[in-house]
C-alpha cells in the first residue's frame, strides 16, 4: 500500500485530487496536511468523511516539527505539495505571505523528507517529492507560441514569483543531492470546490446575484482552462511515471479570453434559471489588475507522449458540468462567501 503525504487538500485542487485518488485506488493511505487559511475548508472533504484512508491534521508545511513528526509516525512514498497561497491578486496586496507559505513551506518539506528518505549519499528506493506548480512562472505570452518545460522562467506576479523560487529550491534538492522530484506546471484549472475569488466561481456566484461582474481590463487576456480532475489524473501519472527530475506542463488548448468566460456563464444561467435579470448589462469593464499576464498557452506535448495524459475534458463539457455543481451546492456557496469573504470583496474591488 503506498503512502502521500499531501498538503493544502482541503482547498480546490487538493480536495479533487482526494475524490480522485481514493476512487482510483482501493488501498492508499492519504495523510492530508493543511492549515485552513480561509482557503481551506473542511466542507470539501465532507464525502470522505470516516474513510480510514484518508487522515487529515490541520498544521501549516512550515512547521518542521510537526512535519518532522509526521516523516517520523508515516513511512511515507510520496509527498504531492499542493499547498499554497494560491491568488495573485492577494499577493499583490500582501506578497510576505506567499514567500513564507510557497518558498518557505515548500523548503522545510524538502528539508523533512531529506532528512527522512536520505542517508549517507543514498535515497531510500521508491520515494518521490511532487511540487504542484503553475504555468505562471513562465510569465506572459503574446498572440503567438506556447509554454514548454524549456520555457526560461519569467514570473511577474508576486504569487509567480514566490512559485517560480519555490520549483527553483525542489530543482535544486534534486541537482545537490539528487532528491527523486517532479514538478508540475499546469494551467488555469476550474470545477468544484473552487474558492469564488478565481474568475469562473466567482462569476457564477455573482451572475445568480445579479451583482456586478468586475471584467478586468479589456476583457482580453487569455487563460488556458483545464478541469480539475484531468488536471488531477496528470498528477497520479506523473507521481507514478514521471522521469525523475523531470518538469511536465499540463493543460491544451483550451484557450478563452475572460469575456468569452463571463458571457458563457452569463447565457448558461440565464436559459437555465430563466431569470431575465441575467443579462451581459452585469458586465462592468474595471480597471486592470496591475501587471496582468497577457495570455497563458500550454504545450502539452511532453506530457502526452511520455505519460500517455491528454486533457480528456473540452471546455463547453467542463463549464457545463461546473456550473451543475454550483447550482446543486448552494449551500457551499453560501457558507464560504459569508463573514470574510464580504470583507475581501469590498476591499479587492472598492477601487475598481
Ligand atoms: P487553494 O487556495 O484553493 O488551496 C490552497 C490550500 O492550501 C488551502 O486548503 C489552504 O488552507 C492550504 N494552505 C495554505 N497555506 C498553508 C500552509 N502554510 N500550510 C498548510 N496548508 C496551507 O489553491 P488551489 O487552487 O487548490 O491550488 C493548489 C496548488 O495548485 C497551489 O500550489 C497552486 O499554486 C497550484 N495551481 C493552482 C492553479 C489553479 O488554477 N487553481 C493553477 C496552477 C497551479
Ligand atoms: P484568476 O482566476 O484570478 O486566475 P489567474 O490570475 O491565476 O490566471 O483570474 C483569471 C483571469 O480573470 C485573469 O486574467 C484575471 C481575470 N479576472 C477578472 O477579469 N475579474 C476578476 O474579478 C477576477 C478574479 C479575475
Amino acid at each position: 500500500m503506498k503512502t502521500y503525504l499531501i498538503t493544502g487538500c482541503a482547498g480546490f485542487i487538493g480536495s479533487n485530487f482526494v475524490y480522485y485518488m481514493l476512487n482510483k485506488y482501493k488501498e492508499i493511505q492519504l495523510v492530508n496536511l493543511d492549515k485552513l487559511t480561509y482557503a481551506g475548508n473542511l466542507e470539501n472533504l465532507k464525502g470522505v468523511e470516516g474513510d480510514p484512508r484518508h487522515i487529515f491534521v490541520q498544521g501549516d508545511i512550515c512547521d518542521k516539527e510537526l512535519v518532522s513528526k509526521l516523516f517520523a509516525e508515516y513511512d511515507f512514498d510520496y509527498v504531492i505539495n499542493f499547498a499554497a497561497e494560491s491568488h495573485v491578486d492577494r499577493s499583490i496586496s500582501n506578497p510576505e505571505i506567499f514567500v513564507q507559505t510557497n518558498v518557505m513551506g515548500t523548503v522545510n518539506l524538502l528539508q523533512c523528507a531529506k532528512n527522512t528518505w536520505y542517508n549517507e549519499g543514498t535515497w531510500k528506493t521508491g520515494k518521490k517529492f511532487v511540487q504542484v506548480s503553475t504555468d505562471e512562472v513562465y510569465g506572459s505570452l503574446g498572440d503567438e507560441g506556447y509554454f514548454m518545460e524549456t520555457t526560461p522562467l519569467c514570473p511577474h506576479s508576486p504569487y509567480s514569483s514566490s512559485k517560480a523560487s519555490a520549483d527553483m529550491f525542489v530543482m535544486a534538492f534534486h541537482d545537490t543531492y539528487g532528491m527523486p522530484v517532479n514538478i508540475t506546471r499546469c494551467s488555469n484549472n476550474y470545477g468544484p470546490y473552487q474558492f469564488p475569488e478565481k474568475l469562473i466561481p466567482l462569476m457564477i456566484n455573482n451572475v445568480k446575484n445579479h451583482k456586478k461582474l468586475p471584467v478586468y481590463g479589456d476583457g482580453m487576456n487569455v487563460r488556458d482552462w483545464l478541469y480539475v480532475e484531468d488536471h488531477c489524473k496528470a498528477i497520479d501519472m506523473v507521481a507514478e511515471g514521471g522521469r525523475l527530475g523531470e518538469v511536465y506542463n499540463v493543460g491544451g488548448h483550451n484557450e478563452r479570453p475572460n469575456i468569452f468566460i463571463v458571457k458563457t456563464i452569463i447565457a448558461q444561467l440565464h436559459d437555465r434559471l430563466q431569470d431575465e435579470g441575467i443579462s451581459e448589462d452585469l458586465i462592468q469593464y474595471v480597471a486592470d489588475r496591475l501587471g496582468h499576464d497577457r495570455r497563458y498557452g500550454i504545450d502539452p506535448t511532453k506530457i502526452k507522449e511520455e505519460l500517455g495524459w491528454y486533457p480528456e475534458t473540452p471546455f463547453e463539457v467542463g463549464i457545463v458540468k461546473t456550473i451543475d455543481w454550483y447550482l446543486a451546492n448552494e449551500e457551499w456557496m453560501s457558507h464560504v462567501t459569508s463573514g470574510n469573504y464580504l470583507k475581501y470583496y469590498e476591499e479587492m474591488y472598492k477601487n475598481k
